[in-house]
């Protein structure tokens, strides 16, 4: 595990204008390590979830200016989840050049990275470089490929569980939700999710998966959003949003806890009631369907029989007509032999 190179920790002050970090996380500036890091003009950017009007400073790639990267405060929230994580295992599911990932190996995970833009040399000589420079490239593993068919190679070749996944990848549904369903055969006992862009209700939808499946869920109210899912003995990092932004939250994120931020009608403990009822409620529902399923197939063989014993019936019918017309054919033999007898005679 790399131990952590002075040059990159610094403090919140010490950070351009533009940037917002949380109080009580530790900071580091890996900016050194990206040397075509500039400001994007998110005003102009066509992404109907971008949250343009948060004025925190939207970083890019100044070579593929359209898409972005996290902004400070998501990265060093990532980070300081990395920490908590350290030694453990962790998964990225979209990398770009870098930018998050050099945030979760320096926070000391041993993570394996899966994105399909890896075989393209441009980025994979920018992201190599990127881990040369903070001195992480001994614990991160690329793999060039897409999720989620790659997910279950990468688990196989490697074995062992992830214990943590930070989901970033292609943001169209249902592909966040995919992710998330292949990674949950690979996860942990104790394992937590971490997502960018749950701006987008499209990334939600993987949440709400999550939610569904009796994780936790946490909110961090930063610029284009991230939640924290999480199973087992965790204990969530916790983040106060910039306080100089009026933050309003999305419609479909409406009643998840957010981190830092009081709602006194969405206690966090009803919720977990509400979901937990949720859940019994879904298993008698099954249980409701697997006896219907019994009775429909019962009727059905009761239908069966009374068909097979309707075609008996008949058979027996038609033997008694045909036996009737036997002992008729019978007589008038009879009859006409004792005619021929007494004629004779
Ligand atoms: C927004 S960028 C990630 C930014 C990066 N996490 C950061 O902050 O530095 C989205 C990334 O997801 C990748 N991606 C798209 N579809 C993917 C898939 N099916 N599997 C893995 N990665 C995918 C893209 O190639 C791109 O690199």
């Amino acid at each position: 595990m790399p131990e952590l190179d002075e040059r990159f920790l610094t403090t919140a002050d010490a950070l351009p204008e533009g940037d917002y970090v949380s109080p009580g996380l530790a900071v580091v500036r890996l900016d050194a390590c990206f040397p075509n890091l500039v400001t994007g003009d998110k005003l102009n950017h066509p992404w109907r979830y971008l949250r343009r009007e948060i004025p925190h400073t939207w970083y890019i790639d100044k070579r593929e200016p359209l898409m972005g990267f996290l902004d400070r405060d998501e990265a060093i929230l990532l980070y300081n989840i990395a920490r908590s994580f350290k030694g453990k295992r962790a998964l990225e599911i979209g990398c770009w050049f870098g930018w998050s990932t050099c945030h979760l190996a320096l926070g000391g995970v041993e993570l394996d990275v899966i994105d399909p833009a890896l075989a393209n040399p441009l980025h994979l000589e920018s992201i190599t470089h990127a881990l040369q420079c903070c001195g992480v490239q001994n614990a991160v593993r690329l793999y060039a490929g897409k999720s989620p068919d790659e997910v279950a190679k990468v688990a196989t070749q490697h074995g062992g569980l992830w214990s943590l996944f930070f989901v970033d990848g292609d943001h169209e549904q249902p592909a966040p939700e995919r992710d998330v369903e292949e990674c949950l055969k690979f996860a942990a006992p104790d394992a937590a999710f971490i997502f960018h862009d749950v701006a987008s209700p499209d990334v939600a939808a993987a949440l709400r998966l999550l939610e569904a499946r009796g994780f936790n869920i946490l909110l961090y109210q930063t610029m284009q959003i991230m939640a924290f899912a999480w199973r087992g003995n965790i204990t969530p990092v916790q983040h106060i949003p910039d306080p100089l932004v009026p933050w309003q939250l999305p419609h479909h994120l409406v009643g998840f806890p957010v981190s830092g931020a009081e709602f006194p009608g969405y206690p966090a403990s009803l919720r977990m009631k509400a979901i937990s009822q949720d859940l019994e409620l879904q298993a008698k529902a099954v249980t409701i369907e697997r006896l219907n399923t019994d009775l429909r197939d019962k009727a059905h063989l009761i239908e069966q029989h009374t068909a097979a014993l309707d075609q008996q019936e008949q058979q027996i019918r038609q033997l008694r007509e045909e036996l009737s017309q036997r002992a008729w054919l019978l007589r008038k033999g009879y009859r006409t032999i004792r005619r021929l007898f007494s004629a004779e005679r």
